[in-house]
């Protein structure tokens, strides 16, 4: 069985799964719980300064049969008081060594502040603070959360007042709430962090009740914009992931990077870890089925590493890394094409659709070897789906529509045209890449036919 124990900035846990600062990591009770559980660590819900939070708290985003496919919170920080979440982060780290216990804090944006609740939390035995730069709501009007995350000068000051007397590692979570990841990362690089964390929420109104008009979650008439979280934003998150791992500051410093943002299952927390994540954190999933995921998690991680003949968790860390491009290195002439399988195809005509409409108009429909048109054919004969392969531009729309698995794969091709990227091209024959007429001669002489 592989081994799924990680370091983490000096943080040590049996596995790479910490649930995420949010409701799941409230109280004592419920770490403990999922420590019973099996869970490798916990990010308790941020404390620090006072706040009150409002009723209902939560919307949900459902698509098609799937409940909860994202949520949506305007809840705040940990409203329990301060003294009590100290003493019960003291108590479970006492019970549970071997088990990563981080604390996540957010104070005003002051150094006294700031300085005051780093000893505290080192007084209760934690493992390491994690500083919350992310909430969307209510904090940021404050002057705390994202209000720190979107501005990268913030979150070097801030990160430095807190690593100027903290003996812990201290973790920076980044807010998505920005138009560039990179920035605020190496600002926590600047203010001396150990590691980083992400995603925190996503800016997001997840819905409007259409009887009465009222903003989801409804709060007496009123809503407000709050933090998106869960499957939904899975691809905003691998994506800020990977350019904060890949990032050559952030490599430099070597800060481990802790991914977040809509795992849910083992098949998620492989991606985050191939593409550079070295702890994982979950909170919607776990609010949606409960801290008992942990077992498909373990077993379904340990499973595919020992498929794959790999030892330990830690040698997949960042392993597609080096797969990720500008679009300008991608090559130009890698070609590929759609294939249907007749065997598996129910003749649906999705991809026929797909393709005439919203793609290039490389599928026709057959019916006895014959192509028809189908808003003229009124026969009753079987209507079959081909690709014609030299239309068909590789967009992979068919394959991504059709319903059936396996039943369109896209095939690579010969193209007949020599490897060149855009970045190649610009520097050999700019004038290609400047002017319609000579891209027009370029294409006739290589042979690219645009329809
Ligand atoms: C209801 C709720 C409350 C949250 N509270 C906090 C919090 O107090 N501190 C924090 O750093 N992140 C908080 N988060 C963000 C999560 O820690 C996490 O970054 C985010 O939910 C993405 O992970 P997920 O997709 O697994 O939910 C909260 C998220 C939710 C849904
Ligand atoms: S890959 Fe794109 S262009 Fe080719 S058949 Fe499918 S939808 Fe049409
Ligand atoms: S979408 Fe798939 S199943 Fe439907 S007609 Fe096309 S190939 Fe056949």
């Amino acid at each position: 069985m592989a081994d799924l124990s990680i370091d983490f900035a000096g943080v040590k846990s049996p596995n790479p799964f910490w649930l995420a600062s949010a409701p799941p990591t409230n109280s004592a009770y419920q770490i403990n719980k999922a420590f019973e559980q099996g869970w490798g660590g916990a990010v308790w819900k941020t404390i620090g300064a006072p706040v009150l939070n409002v009723s209902s708290r939560y919307g949900g985003f459902d698509f098609g049969d799937n409940r909860l496919v994202a949520i949506n919170n305007i809840e705040l920080i940990s409203d329990r008081p301060l003294e009590v979440n100290l003493r019960e982060i003291a108590e479970v780290k006492r019970l549970w060594p071997d088990r990563a216990v981080v604390v996540s804090a957010m104070v005003e944006s002051k150094p006294e502040a700031w300085h005051d609740i780093v000893r505290r939390i080192e007084d209760t035995g934690a493992d390491a603070i994690e500083l919350n730069y992310g909430c969307p709501h209510g904090m940021s009007e404050r002057g705390m959360g994202s209000a720190v995350g979107q501005v990268p000068e913030y979150c070097s000051m801030i990160t430095s007042w807190v690593t100027e007397v903290s003996s812990l590692p201290v973790i920076v979570k980044l807010t998505p709430n920005v138009a560039n990841i990179v920035p605020p990362a190496r600002a926590a690089v600047a203010g001396n962090a150990d590691a980083i964390s992400l995603i925190n929420t996503i800016n997001s109104i997840v819905g409007v009740d259409l009887d009465n008009f009222q903003i989801q979650p409804n709060v007496g008439g009123k809503g407000s914009h709050g933090g998106y979280a869960g499957p939904a934003v899975k691809p905003i998150a691998l994506n800020m992931l990977s350019a904060v791992a890949s990032d050559e500051e952030v490599r430099r410093a070597g800060l481990p990077v802790s991914g977040m943002g809509g795992i849910q299952t083992w098949r998620d927390a492989a991606e985050f870890l191939l593409l550079g994540a070295t702890s994982l954190q979950v909170c919607t999933a776990v609010m949606h089925y409960g801290f008992r995921i942990i077992e498909d998690l373990t077993d379904g991680l340990s499973n595919w590493l020992d498929e794959k003949g790999i030892a330990r968790v830690t040698d997949v860390i960042g392993a597609s890394i080096a797969r990720i491009s500008d679009f300008g290195d991608l090559d130009l002439a890698y070609k590929t094409v759609a294939r249907i399988d007749p065997d598996l195809c129910i003749s649906c005509n999705l991809c026929y659709i797909a393709c005439d409409e919203g793609a290039h108009q490389s599928i026709d429909l057959l019916v006895d070897g014959v192509r028809v048109e189908p808003h003229e054919y009124n026969g009753n004969g079987h209507r079959r789906p081909v690709v014609a392969e030299d239309r068909c531009v590789g967009c992979n729309l068919c394959s991504l529509v059709c319903p059936v698995e396996e039943c369109i794969t896209m095939v690579e091709v010969p193209s007949g045209r020599e490897s060149v990227t855009w970045k190649e091209l610009s520097r050999r024959q700019p004038e290609v890449t400047e002017d319609w007429q000579a891209m027009q001669e370029y294409r006739n002489r290589v042979g690219i036919d645009i329809h």
